[in-house]
């Protein structure tokens, strides 16, 4: 068990994952072995050597069970097969004994909120309402209709009191989040696309059987599970009564998740084993529980608090201006909060989000400069560090300007809801420029040449116009401007400093709109981390630390600005990371 003394997890006690680095693959856009267009198991297995080669602990795969690709594998038809776009469970078992033999390990998605509408569950369950199955996934009876002809419900825009609607949710990729299965004359509910119906964890029977998939890809030799939108699967009852706008937590999800640790982990001992449950809405106070390894649920989870401070009221295609004191607040609670109890998940972008250099820093001019910088501050917090493909070269978002460019079901759906309203086109095309996920599944850049050496084909997806100079070949190959080398430096100095992982984190200038400084302590060891996040040289205080007011030049245990190293002037988005 882990002890805390003077807020300092001790590091002897640390479970495994607290100094390793995961990355993750998103497989149709990382690399195609067949030459299909689409990214497989086969594309992976050549370019396993580059993940060795950048030293990650962990490999996570978005999703490659059997799928009608609604929503690029995110709902499943069968969670027993891989689908054939990628591969064969023969390829898997191959893949999976190379990641274990280069000393890594392989961490499934799984996706128990919902299935697809295609998947054996659902179809048994929409078959009649006295099927077994049919408590399995979530219905309600349409709303009754008064005598003038309207509903008590919502329509289908969401407008109450019109139409037969259970409650007025919405779908998180557009229209309402219930669908009328006609033959049975009942609504299914779906938080997501009508193609990825809801499963009731209500139910003992689909529990298990939920447990028993899980336990045969353990039994397998996969390494844990990244648990897409765990914190669904319990919905509060209230959520579900007429006239509700939406998703509330239920408190069952923790004797969810208890039940499934029991079930599924706890008689793993022998095993070092990864969870990470990705949690939209969840607060520190929650994550505190979902992670106490004493409640044996989770390991971590990835929050959004600061992935959503740039989003409007509305939706996140309403874009706000970046605000880094805010960020600095956010992600410092976060560190505070999770000191002595819990545990971080530290990550800038994913499948989900727009790439976090061109979020983030400048994916011009200073690309090397605000890459790493990005870098820095983030795997040098508290917690464990997720490396999405192709952050590791700098990867920008994708720039489309048509909609035909896009592939993804949220931003399509999203696109057409708003020009049906009357939005203009080219206001839309600007937020889908900033916001879609998009811009992060373009296939990944692995040299100059044609489709970017991603596949001998046309690939799903457009590559970005600056596969020319952003490739890996390229930035391997630089000897002093390489990101793919800071990631790798990073990544080791995590493995060799304890300081990394367990010292405590401690937030500088918090209210300094440029500055993103703190220093992190473990015993008499201190890093301090000073970041100019903005494209103007930055002047520092000698007031900020101790440091900064000693005659001799400190330890620089990283630098991307080598000419700043001792003047009390930052580049713009210099990172130095000083020996305390
Ligand atoms: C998660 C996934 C996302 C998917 C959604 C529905 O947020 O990361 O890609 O669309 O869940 O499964």
């Amino acid at each position: 068990m882990t002890t805390t003394e003077g807020g300092t997890v001790q590091h002897r006690d640390a479970p495994w994952w607290t100094d390793a680095t995961v990355y993750q693959i998103y497989p149709r856009s990382f690399a195609d072995g067949n030459g299909d267009g689409v990214g497989d198991l086969a594309g992976i297995r050549q370019r396993l050597g580059h993940l060795a080669d950048l030293g990650v602990d962990v490999i996570w795969l978005s999703p490659i069970y059997r799928s009608p690709q609604a929503d690029n594998g995110y709902d499943i038809s069968d969670y027993d097969d891989i689908d054939p776009l990628f591969g064969t469970l023969d390829e898997f078992d191959a893949l999976m004994g190379e990641v274990h033999a280069l000393g890594m390990k392989l961490v499934m998605d799984l996706v128990v909120n919902h299935t697809s509408d295609e998947h054996a569950w659902f179809e048994q369950a929409r078959s009649s309402r006295d099927d077994p199955k049919r408590d399995w996934y979530i219905w309600r009876d349409p709303l009754p209709v008064g005598p003038d002809g309207r509903g008590e419900g919502t329509d289908a825009a969401g407008t109450p009191g019109a139409g037969t609607f259970p409650t007025a949710w919405r779908s998180a990729f557009s229209g309402p989040a219930w669908t009328l299965d006609e033959a049975t004359g009942q609504y299914y509910l779906h938080m997501f696309a009508s193609k990825q119906p809801d499963l009731n964890w209500e139910n003992p029977a689909l529990r298990q059987a939920v447990y028993d998939m899980m336990n045969r890809w353990l039994d397998r030799g996969v390494d844990g599970f990244r648990m897409d939108v765990i914190n669904h699967i319990a919905k509060d009852p209230a959520s579900l009564e007429p006239g509700a706008r939406g998703f509330v937590m239920g408190g069952r999800i923790h004797d969810h998740l208890r039940e499934m640790h029991r079930y599924v982990f706890a008689s793993r001992t022998d095993r070092e084993l990864i969870t990470v449950g990705e949690m939209p809405g969840v607060t520190v106070d929650d994550a505190a529980l979902f992670t106490a390894q004493d409640r044996h649920e989770l390991d971590m989870v990835f929050q959004f608090e600061h992935v959503g401070l740039d989003h409007g009221p509305s939706s996140k295609f309403d874009n706000r201006p970046f605000d880094l004191v805010a960020l600095k607040r956010s992600l410092g609670r976060w560190q505070d909060g999770l000191a002595d109890a819990g545990w971080n998940s530290l990550y800038l972008g994913n499948h989900d989000q727009p790439r976090s250099l061109s979020r983030f820093g400048d994916d011009g001019a200073h690309r090397y400069e605000s890459a790493t910088m990005l870098a820095a501050v983030l795997h040098l917090h508290r917690g464990t560090p997720y490396v999405y493909q192709g952050d590791e070269i700098g990867m920008t978002n994708a720039g489309f300007t048509s909609i035909e460019q896009y592939r993804d079901i949220e931003s399509i759906n999203w696109y057409a809801e708003e020009v049906e309203a009357g939005a203009d086109p080219e206001v839309l095309l600007e937020s889908l420029r900033f916001r879609s996920r998009d811009n992060a599944r373009t296939p990944v850049q692995w040299s100059g040449g044609d489709a970017a050496g991603f596949s001998t084909g046309t690939p799903w997806i457009e590559v970005v116009a600056n596969h020319h100079a952003v490739n890996v070949e390229a930035d391997r190959a630089s000897s002093d401007r390489s990101v793919f080398d800071w990631y790798r430096r990073l990544i080791a100095l995590r493995h060799e400093s304890p300081v990394v992982a367990h010292g405590r984190f401690e937030m500088l200038a918090p209210d300094d709109d440029r500055l993103y400084a703190f220093t992190r302590t473990l015993g008499d060891e201190q890093l301090l981390v000073l970041a100019n996040w903005s494209g103007e040289p930055y002047e520092l205080d000698p007031a900020l630390h101790p440091v900064l007011r000693r005659r001799s030049v400190p330890e620089v245990v990283l630098g991307n600005v080598p000419h700043g190293i001792g003047s009390l002037t930052l580049a713009p988005w210099e990172v130095r990371v000083l020996r305390a």
